[in-house]
C-alpha cells in the first residue's frame, strides 16, 4: 500500500512486531526503580519555554537549536520537553513533594523531542527512562543513583558498555576552570568553528564537547576540570569512587564529560556503548544542586539520569539479548456452523473473562481457513467445536505445537485450559 501521508522526519512508529520489546524493557525498568524505592511521576509533554530556557540553559544546543516551541491560542510561549528532569523539578516545586512521604525519589517515562539532525540513536522524538533523587548531597547517593543505572543495564543482559565518570565541580571551581579555558582556547580564535566561537563566551567548558574535527583537535590539550576542583569538590568525587568500589561497579574516570546541558555541577556520568557509532551514550546523568532553588524551591541537591530506550534496544539486539516472548493468543476457537458460532462466541467471552488470552476468525467458515488463521496467529491451543462436539457438550482441545488432540468438557474447558497454558 502506498501511504498519502508519511510520518515526520526523525520519528518513527513502534510497530506490533517490536512493541514486545519496548514492554519488556520498560518493565524491567520500573522493577529496577521499584527496587531502590523509585516512584512514578507523569510530566506533561510540554512546558513553558522559559522553564528550559532557564534550566538547561539559553546557550545550549537543546535550547538554541533543538527546541521545538510554539505558541497557543492565547500566545502563550511553550515548548515540547527537550529533556525530563526540568519538568520533573518544577512538580517537585510546584507540588511541595519535599513535605510529602516518599515523593522525593522519582522515576519517568516519556517521549522527549529535540529537532537534530536524524542518524542512527538520535531521532526528533524519542523515549526516555529516568530518575531523579532531590534532597540528599551525600556521594552515596550520586553513586546509588550510578548503580540504578548499573543494574538496569545489567539486568537486561548488556555487557557492551563502559560508565564514564567526572567531576565538573561546583561553580567556585568552574569560574577558575572556565578561565583556565578561555586563556587555553584564546589563541586558537580563528580555528574554531562558529558555534565554538560563541561558546568560548556564554560557556567555554562546552568546547570540550564539540564535535568539529579541528575543534576537537584543539581541545586535546586543553586544562583539565580535575585539576581545578577545590577540596570539597575534590574529597565528594573521591567519595563517590569509594562507593561505586563497594558496589563493585567498574568506572573510569574521563574528565572530558561535560554534559550538553548547563544544571550540572560536581558528579557527571555517562554509560557508553562503543558499538554505537556516533551516539554512543546509552545514559547519561548528574548532580545539579541549585537546581530546585532557581525553580522557587528551598536550598535542596539533586541528582539523577536519563536514558534513550531507541539506543537501549539496539545495544541490546547488537548482543543477541532476549526481549521474552513476543505476545501470541493463549487458545484460538474454530468453529463450525452457525449454532457452534453462537456458542463459540460465548464460551471465547468466558475465556477472556477467566483471563486467558483468546482469538477467533469470525469471518471465515471453513475449518481450513479457520485452521489456517490460527497456525498464523500463533496461539499455542486450539478449541474446535462442531455440532456433534456441541451436542456431546464437549469441545477438541488441539496442541497446535505438537497436534495432540483430546476431547474435554465443555463446562470444564477453562480449568483445562488454564492447566495447559500454565
Ligand atoms: P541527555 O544526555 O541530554 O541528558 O540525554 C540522556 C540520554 O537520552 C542520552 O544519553 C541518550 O541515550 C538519549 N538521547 C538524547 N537525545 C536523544 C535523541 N535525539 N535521540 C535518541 N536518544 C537521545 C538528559 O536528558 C538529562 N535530563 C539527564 C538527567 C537526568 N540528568 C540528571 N537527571
Amino acid at each position: 500500500m502506498s501511504s498519502k501521508y508519511n510520518i515526520p522526519r526523525g520519528t518513527f512508529d513502534i510497530l506490533p512486531e517490536e512493541s514486545y520489546k519496548w514492554q519488556y524493557v520498560t518493565e524491567i525498568f520500573r522493577k529496577i526503580a521499584d527496587y531502590y524505592n523509585y516512584r512514578e511521576i507523569v510530566t506533561p509533554i510540554f512546558e513553558v519555554e522559559e522553564l528550559f530556557e532557564r534550566s538547561v540553559g539559553d546557550s545550549t544546543d537543546i535550547v538554541q537549536k533543538e527546541m521545538y516551541r510554539f505558541k497557543d491560542r492565547k500566545g502563550r510561549l511553550l515548548a515540547l520537553r527537550p529533556e525530563g528532569t526540568a519538568p520533573v523539578v518544577r512538580s517537585f516545586v510546584e507540588n511541595n513533594l519535599d513535605k510529602k512521604d516518599n515523593s522525593s525519589k522519582l522515576y519517568y517515562l516519556g517521549p522527549m523531542f529535540r529537532y537534530d539532525r536524524p542518524q542512527k540513536g538520535r531521532y526528533r522524538q524519542f523515549y526516555q527512562y529516568g530518575i531523579e533523587n532531590i534532597g540528599s548531597n551525600d556521594p552515596y547517593i550520586d553513586a546509588e543513583v550510578i548503580a540504578v543505572g548499573y543494574d538496569f543495564l545489567k539486568k537486561l543482559g548488556l555487557k557492551n558498555f563502559v560508565l564514564e565518570i567526572n567531576s565538573i565541580g561546583c561553580k567556585n571551581c568552574t569560574k577558575i576552570y572556565d578561565n583556565a579555558l578561555v586563556n587555553y582556547f584564546t589563541p586558537f580564535l580563528d580555528s574554531l568553528c562558529p558555534d565554538c566561537k560563541t561558546r568560548i563566551r556564554k560557556n567555554p567548558k562546552r568546547l570540550l564537547d564539540c564535535k568539529v574535527p579541528g575543534c576537537k583537535k584543539i581541545t586535546q590539550n586543553a586544562p583539565s576540570m580535575l585539576d581545578y576542583l577545590d577540596e570539597e569538590c575534590k574529597q565528594e568525587f573521591e567519595q563517590v569512587q569509594n562507593y561505586l568500589n563497594i558496589l563493585e561497579i567498574p568506572y573510569k574516570i574521563n574528565p572530558r564529560i561535560v554534559r550538553g546541558l548547563d544544571y550540572y555541577n560536581k558528579t557527571a556520568f555517562e554509560y557508553i556503548n562503543n558499538d554505537l557509532g556516533a551516539q554512543d551514550a546509552l545514559l547519561g546523568g548528574g548532580r545539579y544542586d541549585g537546581l530546585i532553588e532557581q525553580f522557587g524551591g528551598r536550598d535542596i541537591p539533586g541528582v539523577g539520569f536519563a536514558g534513550g530506550f531507541e539506543r537501549l534496544i539496539f545495544s541490546m539486539e547488537n548482543e543477541n539479548l532476549s526481549f521474552g516472548k513476543q505476545q501470541t493468543p493463549d487458545v484460538f476457537f474454530v468453529t463450525l456452523g452457525e449454532e457452534a458460532k453462537k456458542a463459540g462466541i460465548s464460551l471465547i467471552a468466558k475465556v477472556r473473562k477467566a483471563e486467558v488470552s483468546a482469538e477467533n476468525a469470525p469471518d471465515k467458515e471453513s475449518l481450513k481457513a479457520q485452521m489456517k488463521a490460527a497456525d498464523k496467529s500463533k496461539a499455542k491451543f486450539s478449541l474446535i467445536l462442531g455440532q456433534d462436539e456441541l451436542s456431546q457438550k464437549k469441545i477438541i482441545l488441539k496442541n497446535m505445537e505438537n497436534g495432540q488432540q483430546e476431547l474435554i468438557e465443555i463446562d470444564k474447558f477453562i480449568e483445562v485450559i488454564k492447566k495447559n497454558i500454565k
